[in-house]
């Protein structure tokens, strides 16, 4: 295809260094789409015949269909998806199919397919996000009276709820969400048209390639179109982020589903058994989960040092930007997809979250605050006397709650019978009623607004 100059070949390390098809045959669709949109244009433009243009659509089309059929052959002379298409394109329609790369160059071709590609990654992302958001939502709704101990340090802090609990994660990937929505705005300009480097002497009409293509308008620089990997990074950066989320949340199950604390137990469906300890339900692919998370932030941090240091416009450096892109787009839709399956599919235990949080004197800051409403105490000296209420109750093995009145009484006579109703996990939760707190009622109003939210984005994604 650039022969023309060279006396000899590529060695066989150059062309074994040099070939991408291996792995950007993942784009063939992109490359034949975004083919069909330039020849098209060419031939409204004139630049080709009308005729010659549906001949090469014609060949285009009878290649995807090959693809489609019988997969996309790896030749290494071919280097890439692009040349691989037109070689093929050659033997189909003959020397005709030399018109197609006018006004084009590799360089603009392979920034539209690549950009192409990873909008569909990041509508894949946001559909999965929509589905696992909405399990929680559900989930939470179902547990927003549920009480389990919250934690501080992993140590027992005050009692929550679980819808509380799963409502935090409802935030974070809602945020996520946003992060995919966002790279999505920001992707929306088409390079085709920038060829090598600086644009071209062909009267081509860029807007008619962009919607074509489906993208609001042209790139505005074709130094920047041909050498910006900014939509690639975009998604790696979300991803990594989103995958850091349910890397914690993936934590979280695991430790849920170990056998100390027992709060939950993992679907059948995403666990496995061990082949030498039959009591074993291993929660692999939570693990799994937290694992990816460690590969997607690997991907984005290779595509960072790739790009660093890069002088426009386009540097065959770049051709290492869609591994990783591929590697992790494939890791995190498993990641989101097992996170919701086990998100829906959970069986919680709500007596033995509810005996975890009466444990660890969960209600000493309510008795704390008692002390300071009911007697007015400063609250410095009611933590003091607190302290010893839960050293009492520790040397008793009970819990606050089942100490007597008159042991309270024993530690600060200003302690009278009301006391009991703040020590309740129940009086403790529903008494944290504050905008965005654990009350079952504040997580009933989240919850409602969530639903409503998600139903508003389904309906505008329709
Ligand atoms: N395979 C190349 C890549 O993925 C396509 C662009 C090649 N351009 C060039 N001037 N060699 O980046």
């Amino acid at each position: 295809m650039w022969g023309g100059r060279f006396a000899e070949g590529p060695s066989a390390v150059m062309r074994e260094i040099n070939a991408s098809i291996p792995f950007d045959k993942a784009l063939w669709r992109q490359d034949i789409t975004a083919s069909k949109a330039h020849v098209a244009m060419l031939g409204a433009q004139g630049i080709v015949s009308e005729a010659d243009a549906a001949i090469i659509t014609d060949g285009l089309e009878r290649i995807a269909e090959e693809y489609e059929r019988d997969g996309v052959p790896e030749d290494w002379d071919l280097e890439d998806i692009h040349m691989t298409v037109e070689a093929r394109l050659t033997e189909l329609i003959g020397p005709v199919a030399g018109r197609l790369h006018t006004a084009r160059s590799r360089n603009d071709q392979v920034a539209t397919d690549f950009k192409l590609w990873v909008r569909t990654a990041n509508e894949r992302a946001l559909s999965a996000l929509g589905r696992l958001r909405r399990a929680l939502v559900e989930r939470a709704g179902e547990h927003a009276g549920t009480i389990m101990p919250g934690f501080t340090h992993l140590q027992t802090a005050q009692p929550v709820t679980l819808g509380h609990h799963l409502m935090a994660y409802y935030e974070m990937l809602t945020r996520d969400a946003a992060r995919f929505e966002a790279a999505q705005q920001r992707l929306d300009e088409c390079p085709l048209g920038s060829a090598a480097l600086a644009g071209t002497g062909f009267a081509i009409d860029r807007e008619a390639t962009a919607s074509a293509l489906g993208f609001a308008q042209p790139t505005r620089n074709s130094l920047d179109a041909v050498s910006d990997r900014d939509f690639a990074l975009d998604y790696l950066m979300a991803a990594s982020q989103c995958a850091i989320h349910l890397s914690r949340l993936a934590e979280e199950m695991i430790l849920w589903a170990s056998q100390p604390f027992g709060f939950a137990s993992l679907p059948d469906t995403l666990s496995t058994g061990s082949s030498i300890m039959p009591q074993k339900r291993n929660p692999d692919a939570a693990e799994l989960v937290r694992g990816h998370a460690g590969r997607i932030v690997g991907a984005a941090t290779s595509l960072m040092i790739t790009m660093k240091g890069l002088p426009l416009a386009y540097s065959k450096d770049m051709q290492d930007d869609k591994p990783p892109v591929f590697e992790a787009a494939g890791l995190f839709d498993l990641c989101l997809a097992a996170m919701t399956g086990m998100i829906a599919e959970t069986t919680f235990r709500p007596e033995r979250m509810r005996a975890a949080a009466q444990a660890g004197h969960a209600t000493a800051t309510d008795l704390a605050d008692w002390l300071v409403r009911q007697a007015d105490v400063p609250f410095r000296e009611a933590h003091h006397i607190t302290g010893e209420a839960v050293k009492l109750a520790d040397s008793k093995s009970c819990s606050l709650e089942e100490l007597e009145l008159s042991d309270l009484q024993g530690i600060d006579e200003r302690i009278d019978e009301r006391v009991f109703e703040a020590l309740s996990i129940e009086a403790s939760v529903a008494s944290r009623s504050s905008y965005g707190g654990t009350a079952p009622d504040q997580v009933e109003q989240r919850v409602a607004e969530a639903r409503a939210r998600l139903d508003a984005e389904a309906g505008d994604s329709e």
